[in-house]
Parts: C-alpha cells; structure tokens; sequence
C-alpha cells in the first residue's frame, strides 16, 4: 500500500510520530493538534521547494545513512572573512581545500550579525541572509553547489539558543508586540536574582550574570552569553515553528550541515542550572524529525561543551522509559568530542596519555549514522572543566581541579620550562576558565623561534594531536591557519570590537604567504600522511583505544591499524614491530619524544 506514496509522504507517516512525540513533551497535549499542522504545513511547503539535485541527495544518503562516518572524511573550519575576505573570495580559495583532502566546511559568522561587536558572528540579526560584507545567499548557494560537486559538504551555524538584540524579532519585542516579547524570557529583577543564583557564568569577566535590564521589555531579559545575545525561549511553541521553517529554508539553500550551537543551553527550568536539560534534548529531536521528513540529507551536529558523561545524550537515546512509544530517537549525526579535544592538551601539559585514554573509552557505542567531531583547536578556547568528572574517577595522587590548573597554567605559559603560549580566557589564572592560543603557539613553535631542535619538537606535538583526532575515528576537523602554522595573532587589542575577547588570538587572518613556509609544508605533509594512513587503515566512527603498555602512551586501535601516540618528552620503548605508514620505514623499539607511529596491519 504506502508503495503508492510519495517519499515525502511516507516519511511524514514514518517519522511525524517522532516529531509529534517532541511537540507533546515540549508542550503538551492540548498544544499538539494546531501546532502540528502548522508544522506539517511548513514541512510540505520546504519539500516542495527543495531542488532536484537536492532531492536526489535526500535519496542517495537515506540509502546509506553511514556516508559521512568513513575514513577518508575531513574537515575544515574557517571564518570566511579571516579565510579570504568575502564569499567570492572563498570560492576562488577553495583548491586549497581540495588539496588538504577537506569533505566538510563548517563557515562561521556566515549569516548576517549584529552591527557592531556580535560575538564572532554568534549574534545573529538575520538568519535568512548573509553578512552583507561577505556576498549574498544567491553566492553562497552557488558555493555549496560547487563545493558539493567536490565532494564537500557545506556547514553553517544554526544559533538556536539566542537572535542578536537587533534581530527583526527582538526589534518586534522592543517595539511592544506580544507575539515576539514571548520569543524571548522577560523576568522581573527579583525573579532574574532569584534565577541567577542557580546559572553557572559563560563568559564571568566580559559578561558577567545572565540577565540584562531591557527597559523596552520592561524587565530583564535572559542573556546567557553577551548582552546583545538574547537567549530565545523555546517553551513558546511560535519558536520551535519559526526555527524549523529557518533550518529548512537554510537547507534548500544548499547547506547540508548545521552547527547548532550552545544547544545545552536551550530549555530554562526554576530551580536547575538550566544546562542539558531533557527538554533541550526533545528539541533537536524535533529539529532531526524534521529535517528527516523534509530534507533528510541535511546533517546536525551538537555543539556541547559540557562535563564528558552529558554529551552522549546529543547523539539521541532510548526513550522507552519517558513514555512507551520506546525505541531510539535520534538527535545529532555529529557531536564536538570536546573532552577528547581538552584531554589531548592535558596529556601534553602532564606527559601522560592517562585522560586521553579514558576519554576514549568513555567515546564508544554510537549509534549507527552518527559520529564524533574530533578536532585539536577551533575558533573557541580550551575550557578545561569539562573534563574534572572523568580526572575525579582516575586513580592519582593530585585533586583534580589542582591538575587542571597545573594543565591550565602550562599551556599559558606560566610554568618554567613550558614550550605554550597560550593566554588564559575569563580568568586572570586564579580561577580554572579556559585557554586561548593557536595550535602552534600552544605546541610551542611560537617559543622554539629557530631553534631547529625546539622546532622539530613542536612539529611533533603538533602532528600527535592531529593524529589523536584522526586516528580516533571521528570527523577530524582543523581550524584554520593551523595546518600553517599561524601563530598568535595579538593585533585584536587594538580592534575596539574585539579587545575585550581573548579568543581573537587564535582567530588570525590566513597568510596566504606563510603556506610557502617550512612550518607550513611540514605540518601540512605530516597532516596529508595521517589521512592516507586513515583511509589506508580502513578505519572511522567509535574510537578503540589499546593498551600500548606505557602510561606515556596512548594506543588507538584505527580500523585495521595501531597507532600509538607517545605524549611525554621521553623516549619510551614499545612492543610494537611492524611498518609505519606516516615515515613509511620500520618502527623502531622506541619512541622519540612527542612521536606518532601508525603500524600498517600489511606491516
Ligand atoms: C558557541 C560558539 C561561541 C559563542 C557561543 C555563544 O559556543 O562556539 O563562539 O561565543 O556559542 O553563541
């Protein structure tokens, strides 16, 4: 019989329980009926639009779901200002990507921001259209095309949590109409204090609390981040419809990822810290039902930066407990393996692969079409508590918030002896916060200056956390300007928009110059031979680590192959015999300091 409906219709049949199911939980019974067909209505109209090359995609990745879990994916993420000044100028960039082996551009700040200070574009004043600085939907649409006929698929950010206060929404809200005042969570100054004493602080010395007094709203309106970012309230079900004809708008247009940022922030609950709440969870479920009815090639991807044991859950659950419906509701394809990311920077402050190793047994049993996103640096700093939970459970002498610091303290460059450079981010380093700093600043090519030897060391490190992202499985994504070796780049105090945000020192410009240089064909050869490694290995998805014998070193066991990741500045000898695909000579008894081997299983 359903042989006879469309595919879209047997979708909405297939998946619309799912998507109901959310809404019911969200809010409530009563609310489902109309709420559902004004939903089901955007739905059908989205397909409608969808272009044929688009439904073709749609069709080709619902047949093999795993497309995006395989070893030869990677990933690149770039701001398209700081890449290359405008989307045209990105487009006539993109053999570089090509070159690098990239499959997946995640683009920041893409969609038109506030004017003025907008948080690296996470202050969204339009999500339909692109910052007019940059070039036009029309171009970006073009790009994705282009970008889709190499095999690469186009990543934007969907900022859920939050419009910029001078989105046509927050305009609406200012200017009295109650529709729109309800898009956001207006509270009285004693409600606010009450609520503040149960939030944590994201950014607790450039904007601190999480209320900002907004006369217009006549109270004080939930700002989780800056000021300018009001946090959008997703109990009013108008939200939920108004960001999925976004996300599904965004989609026809060509975009076959999205970002969703901040997304354990979502639901505010009295009484919680307001973090990974299950109701945050209900909504990507919602935002996946949908795009898997109307535009099922799009990918999600969960940006969580939260304590290890709450992550998974982004991946989607078994939620037969909650109600009967039970069986698995997806959420993510992709999640940040964040902690993966902090626990590689501690295990070079401490020479020891133990977090790491933990880490990466904590990273198993994803569901099937899902994978991690590994990566060593991105636009963000290194927030080193998210990983204290998994320090807690491992056996050593020193309290876990003194080993962070000491991590915290080595990678900004206030231990003797350090090779980092970093900056602390949110805390003059009394307080853990995060750390700031390029890839090669913080793996100490900025202080090794000519020193061959310094260099070559920094080299290494640079290329054990490439490695620790790639050969892990996920979809290993590099920030841009590491693969040339950018150093920190200062000139942000003196940009009156950005003085006050420490996380612009790792935000250089490319130097399109320094890809000619010995830093930059270094790192960018090791990188080339890590992902031939990879596809060689046969290997992608959940990590597996391996006991290499050694606390200094970290074994991953990558598809057919071993890899072991010496984390300390000693030589250390290993049982391993065999090939080495990265220096296609026979591994030695011993390591090198900071050394990667990748034992080919042909060895
Ligand atoms: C995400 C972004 C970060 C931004 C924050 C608020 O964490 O990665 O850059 O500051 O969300 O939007």
């Amino acid at each position: 019989m359903s042989d006879a409906l469309s595919p879209l219709e047997q979708r909405l049949r297939a998946v619309g329980p799912r998507l109901r199911r959310q809404l019911r939980r969200l809010y409530g019974d009563a609310a489902v009926g109309p709420l559902w067909q004004q939903i089901e209505d955007v739905l059908r109209r989205a397909h409608a639009a969808r272009a044929p090359a688009l439904v073709a995609l749609d069709e080709a990745r619902l047949a093999d779901p795993d497309w995006f879990v395989a070893p030869d994916m990677f990933g690149y993420s770039t701001y398209v200002d700081r890449f290359a000044g405008s989307v045209a100028g990105l487009t006539a960039r993109a053999d570089h990507l090509e070159a690098l082996g990239v499959r997946y551009l995640h683009l920041l700040a893409l969609l038109k921001a506030r004017a003025g200070d907008s948080d690296g574009g996470f202050a969204v004043a339009d999500y339909l259209a692109v910052e007019p600085r940059l070039g036009t939907m029309d171009e970006v649409e073009a790009l994705a095309e282009r970008l889709r006929a190499a095999r690469i698929s186009l990543c934007v950010d969907l900022a859920l949590n939050h419009t910029a206060d001078d989105h046509e929404w927050a305009r609406r809200a200012k200017a009295g109409d109650p529709h729109y005042r309800a898009f956001y969570h207006v509270l009285s100054p004693e409600d606010a204090a009450a609520r503040e004493r149960d939030l944590g602080q994201v950014f607790p010395t450039t904007a601190p609390g999480n209320f900002t007094r907004a006369p217009e709203l006549g109270g004080e309106v939930w700002t989780t981040f800056y000021p300018f970012q009001w946090d959008l309230n997703w109990a009013n079900p108008a939200v939920m419809l108004a960001m999925i004809e976004v996300m599904l708008t965004l989609a026809n247009r060509g975009f076959e990822a999205f970002r969703l940022d901040s997304t354990a922030f979502l639901w505010k609950e009295a009484g919680t810290d307001c973090r990974n709440r299950p109701e945050a969870h209900y909504i990507v479920r919602a935002l996946r039902s949908a795009l898997d009815i109307a535009a099922p090639a799009t990918l999600l991807k969960a940006e969580a930066i939260v304590p290890t044991a709450f992550v998974p859950p982004y991946f989607g659950a078994d939620d037969g407990a909650i109600d009967d419906a039970g069986g698995f509701e997806p959420e993510c394809h992709l999640v940040y393996n964040n902690s993966l990311m902090v626990a590689g920077w501690v295990a070079l402050a401490e020479g020891s692969a133990a977090l790491p190793r933990a880490i990466l047994a904590a990273s198993g049993g994803l569901p099937r079409g899902a994978n991690w996103l590994s990566y060593s640096r991105c636009h963000d700093d290194i927030g080193w508590g998210t990983v204290l939970g998994d320090l807690a459970d491992l056996p050593a002498e020193v309290d876990p918030v003194a080993r962070l610091r000491a991590a915290a303290r080595f990678s900004d460059g206030q231990t003797p002896g350090s090779w980092a450079r970093g900056e602390p981010f949110q805390s003059d380093g009394s307080v853990l916060h995060g750390s700031n700093g390029t890839m090669a600043s913080l793996a100490g090519l900025e202080a090794a200056g000519d020193d061959p030897d310094a260099r070559e060391m920094a080299f290494r490190r640079i290329t054990l956390l490439n490695a620790l992202a790639i050969a892990s499985g996920g979809l290993a994504t590099t920030y841009m300007g590491d693969e040339a070796g950018l150093l920190n780049d200062h000139v942000y105090r003196d940009d009156p928009e950005h003085a006050h945000e420490g996380r612009w020192l790792h935000r250089p410009r490319m130097d399109w110059d320094a890809l000619g240089s010995d830093a930059a064909r270094r790192i960018t050869r090791d990188l080339a031979r890590l992902r031939r490694a990879r596809i060689a290995s046969g290997g992608a998805g959940a990590p597996a680590p391996l006991d290499s014998g050694d606390a200094r070193v970290l074994g991953i066991a990558c598809g057919r192959d071993r890899v072991f990741l010496n984390f300390s500045g000693d030589a250390v000898g290993i049982a391993a015999h065999g090939f080495d695909r990265l220096s296609g000579a026979p591994v030695a008894a011993t390591l090198a300091p900071w050394q990667t081997v990748w034992l080919g299983e042909d060895a």
